[in-house]
């Protein structure tokens, strides 16, 4: 099972990724990426494509939540973009889950990680209850919700590494979970509330951790990667 750390690449154009990734081109292991929207929107599958070719793999962070028909044909398209990752809500039901697995599943049989979006980290008790009428807690929705997506077949979910233990104990330990809210020790916090180091993230089982600012606003990117590599993986 993997265990990597992956770099949120949150850039507004292929150029300023570019510029970033160039630092990394002496390094032997090449960084798992992750591509969300602002910089898949603006800079289309040439992004996905460029950085495929470089050699890493890639998480398409696109959180896709639509009807089960809708969600199924475009992940036939994003799987032919030959992505390692990707997401969808959970909120969308087990149907739509099941039918994305069915659009990402090449002919050979192989596939891209599919990974749920339980509850978003915006979302807290109040909108929940008031705003969604959705009941019972955060905890409670994200864990059924985790629950609905291991038996749709999907392979894992995004959440806080503090609720790793929790998804593992509900799903299962092959049940992956990838984690942002990562900041190094010393680290600013920026607008995460709560965030673990990359070794507490070891610690609390997490498979993968999603990390942005700390590595892509230091000072020496690189180094910043390889401390999270070292913490988290070795
Ligand atoms: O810069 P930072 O390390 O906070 O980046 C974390 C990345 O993970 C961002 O791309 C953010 O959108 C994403 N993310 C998150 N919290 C979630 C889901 C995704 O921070 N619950």
């Amino acid at each position: 099972m993997g265990k990597d750390v992956i770099i949120a690449c949150d850039f507004p154009s292929q150029e300023a990724t570019l510029d970033f990734l160039a630092k990394f081109e002496k390094l032997d292991r090449k960084p798992f990426l992750k591509i969300g929207m602002e910089l898949f929107y603006g800079a289309g599958q040439q992004i996905v494509r460029e950085i495929k070719s470089r050699g890493h793999k890639i998480f398409l962070d696109l959180k896709l939540h639509d009807i089960p028909n809708t969600v199924e044909s475009a992940m036939r398209v994003l799987s032919s973009l030959d992505v390692d990752m990707t997401n969808l809500h959970a909120a969308g039901g087990k149907k739509m889950m099941e039918g994305a697995i069915k659009g990402l599943t090449r002919s050979d049989g192989t596939r891209p990680l599919l990974i749920a979006v339980t509850q978003l980290t915006s979302t807290n008790q109040e909108m929940m209850e008031q705003e969604l009428l959705i009941h019972g807690t955060v905890e409670e929705v994200a864990g059924h919700y985790a629950k609905n997506a291991a038996s749709a077949g999907l392979d894992g979910v995004v959440c806080s590494p503090l609720e790793s233990p929790r998804v593992h104990s509900l799903c299962g330990a092959k049940f992956l979970t990838v984690t942002p809210g990562v900041r190094f020790a010393e680290g600013d916090k920026g607008d995460q509330s709560r965030v673990t180091t990359p070794a507490k993230a070891k610690e609390l089982g997490s498979n993968y951790i999603v990390v942005g600012r700390p590595i892509t606003k230091a000072e020496d990117p690189v180094a910043a990667y390889l401390r999270a590599v070292e913490e988290f993986c070795d």
